[in-house]
């Protein structure tokens, strides 16, 4: 416990003094930095050689922090009581007088934000005057970080420090729904599409449910550097293979991310697994075919993306 606080305190530290610290969340790690300074959070866009055209995701402790900064509506404050903290983000208009840098949002009047559940971000942001910008702490088009030496594996000496929280618990980034004009969502994420879908069936001819697409997310994404091919039954001899389901006989080229079709499970451990897969030097993998339900979907959209 002492030693959590004494972090956090460093933490502070770092981030009051305009750099970019890794912090843990409940989705995958953020890289972080004060939303209000230009000079912060450009420091985000050099260190994980972002375009600066790819705004970042705010994070905020609760509603009344975000009052300042954003115009809240109706289906955003049913979706706030209902999922945040959690793995969810909003994109919201902007308020002219807020003071969030232009660089977090390449200069539009829209917002992404965010109410991460993590036990000592949420210590941070309540001590913090401000809110933090936070992409996740990976190398542009890299696999994200869900754990302290993910970010170290990224980033080595380049980043001061990281606020160790463990190995995050839902694995996958948050899931994004635009709040300006028509609902919809932008990105698939640690919350099941028709959970949320669910939630706004009220206004379902308002609710736009086709393209799913995020300035950021290019085709190629999560990349660990080699091929992926997916549904297979039978990989190749070489080839790592991923699973979700036990086999009567295990291979030594076999990395379970599940062994009961537990797809939260799965979605946990996706991103570990495939840096595990990259640093024991496979040339490609393979994937057991996953479901597209509840997080499968998600599942299937980073393994479509990483693999391209
Ligand atoms: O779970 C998460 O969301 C993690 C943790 C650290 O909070 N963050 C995260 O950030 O995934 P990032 O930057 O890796 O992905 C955010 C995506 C990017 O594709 C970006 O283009 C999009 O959100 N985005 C950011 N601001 C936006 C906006 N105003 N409108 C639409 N998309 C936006
Ligand atoms: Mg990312």
């Amino acid at each position: 416990m002492k030693k959590n606080l004494s972090n956090i305190k460093k933490a502070t530290k770092y981030l009051n003094n305009n750099e970019c610290i890794g912090i843990p969340t409940e989705t995958v790690y953020g890289l972080a930095a004060n939303a209000y300074s230009d000079k912060a959070t450009l420091n985000i866009f050099k260190l994980k050689k972002r375009p600066k055209k790819n705004p970042l995701i705010v994070h905020y402790y609760n509603l009344n922090d975000l009052k300042k900064d954003c115009f809240l509506d109706v289906n955003f404050i049913k979706l706030y009581k209902k999922f945040c903290p959690g793995p969810i983000s909003f994109v919201l208009k902007l308020k002219r007088n807020s003071c969030i840098s232009n660089n977090v949002t390449n200069n539009k009047n829209n917002i992404a934000v965010r109410f991460p559940k993590h036990r000592l971000t949420r210590k941070l942001l309540k001590i913090l005057k401000y809110p933090l910008a936070a992409p996740s702490a990976n190398l542009y088009k890299k696999i994200s970080a869900v754990s302290k030496s993910d970010i170290i594996d990224e980033f080595g000496k380049k980043i001061k420090f990281v606020l160790d929280g463990g190995q995050s618990k839902v694995g996958v980034e948050s899931t994004i729904v635009s709040l300006v004009g028509k609902p919809k969502i932008l990105r698939l994420g640690g919350i099941e599409r028709n959970k949320i879908e669910k939630f706004l069936s009220k206004d379902k001819k308002k609710y736009k449910k086709k393209k799913i697409v995020v300035p950021g997310q290019g085709k190629l994404h999560y990349s660990p550097g080699i091929p992926i091919r997916l549904n297979i039954k039978h990989p190749k001899k070489n080839e790592a293979y991923m699973l979700i389901n036990k086999r009567t006989i295990s291979k030594k080229n076999f990395y379970y991310l599940s062994k009961k079709n537990n797809l939260k499970e799965a979605a946990k451990n996706l991103y570990k697994t495939l840096r595990i897969i990259k640093k024991r030097k496979f040339k490609s993998i393979a994937v057991e075919k996953i479901p597209e339900i509840g997080l499968g979907e998600t599942i299937n959209d980073r393994l479509i993306r990483a693999s391209k």
